[in-house]
């Protein structure tokens, strides 16, 4: 898979990217973790070259797995994680009750404070058993301290070459703003999909003006975009998808004609509805990565092929236009 450059850094990504969330389990109702680490090695072996992660992603456990699958391959692996998501400090903003997977109750706040931005740093090493992060990230803005403050704590890590390359998640322009005007941003994260393409009115404008990498994440909308999520499909107890409202009776039906549409490109390629999206998804303009979640190797494997799928600008115009349904997300 041709790699592609994270920002104004050394730092090389292939356009899939493995997504960890899931295989956390925290809120996707549990995780096999021999599934998890097959799933991040499969991923590797089919040339995705980077994985991403949180701190957050199952309270450590997705960091922890990740570490236990690259060991004795750190140096093949690009690791992409993420600060500011706390589950255990009582500083921060916006606290949510939530349960890590044994059910035991959590409180989740956004803490991007400079302290906790350097503690979090050193829990993620040993937990995914290195001595640098090659992009490290900040989850979510944190309304309680100056983005020039948490921003500034980033680019000391990276001074003191901890982390390789810094990024933002979930900020909106004008956070993008303050934080590329301090330090250059490598790279935000942001949510993104055939239905869900917010990010293409302001965030991809002035990303590709300051040579910002674009990642962006939930391109299959958690499942929705791969075709297995028909009427009566039903999710395991503790998976959020379950109250999420983009999976709405009415949605499904909605995504289902739509993936219709894609049938003859898929026969033409040999390819599958999840792959169609994923390849239409990074060839999108100014998107450097999609991050693609998988809990298993079949899954990694499958999504990792559509970075050898070749469509034409008509195919991935017709994908494109099939997703074009009013009010969905
Ligand atoms: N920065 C942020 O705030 C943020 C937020 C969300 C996600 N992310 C990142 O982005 C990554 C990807 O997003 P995501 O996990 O939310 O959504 P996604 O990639 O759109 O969907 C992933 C889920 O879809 C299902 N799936 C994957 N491949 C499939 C296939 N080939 N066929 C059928 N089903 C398949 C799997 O769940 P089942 O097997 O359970 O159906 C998988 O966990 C995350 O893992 C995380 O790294 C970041």
């Amino acid at each position: 898979m041709k790699k592609r450059i994270l920002g104004r850094t050394h730092v090389e990504v292939t356009p899939i990217i493995l997504g960890t969330w899931a295989i956390g389990g925290w809120m996707w109702g549990g995780t096999n973790q021999s599934d998890a680490i097959a799933a991040i090695q499969a991923s590797i072996e089919q040339g995705v070259n980077t994985i991403d992660t949180a701190a957050i992603y199952g309270a450590g456990l997705s960091e922890k797995l990740v570490g236990q699958a690259i060991r004795g391959k750190r140096e093949q692996v690009v690791i992409a994680t993420k600060c500011g998501m706390r589950w255990n400090s009582n500083e921060g903003a916006e606290p949510v009750a939530s349960v890590d997977d044994q059910g035991n109750p959590i409180t989740i706040r956004k803490n991007s404070k400079p302290d906790s931005i350097f503690y979090e740093c050193e829990e993620s090493l040993k937990r995914l058993g290195t001595d640098y992060i090659d992009l490290y990230q900040i989850h979510w803005p944190d309304s309680t301290t100056p983005i020039e403050e948490s921003w500034a704590a980033m680019v000391k890590l990276k001074q003191q070459g901890k982390v390789r390359a810094i990024g933002v998640s979930n900020y909106n322009l004008s956070q993008l703003k303050i934080a590329h005007a301090i330090h250059p941003v490598a790279s935000i994260q942001s949510p993104y999909s055939l239905i869900r393409r917010e990010i293409e009115k302001e965030i991809i404008p002035f990303c590709i003006q300051e040579g910002i990498s674009v990642i962006v994440y939930s391109p299959l909308e958690r499942g929705l975009l791969t075709g297995k999520v028909d009427a009566k499909y039903t999710f395991a107890k503790g998976d959020h998808r379950s109250k999420n409202p983009t999976f709405s009776l009415e949605n499904r039906k909605r995504v289902g004609v739509a993936l219709e549409k894609l049938r003859p490109i898929g026969e033409r390629h040999a390819a599958t509805l999840a792959q169609l999206i994923i390849a239409c998804t990074i060839s999108r303009p100014g998107i450097t990565a999609a991050l693609v979640g998988a809990r298993r190797p079949s899954q990694a494997i499958e999504n990792a092929g559509a970075g050898k799928l070749q469509l034409t600008d008509q195919e991935l115009s017709q994908i494109t236009e099939a997703f074009h349904i009013p009010n969905i997300s």
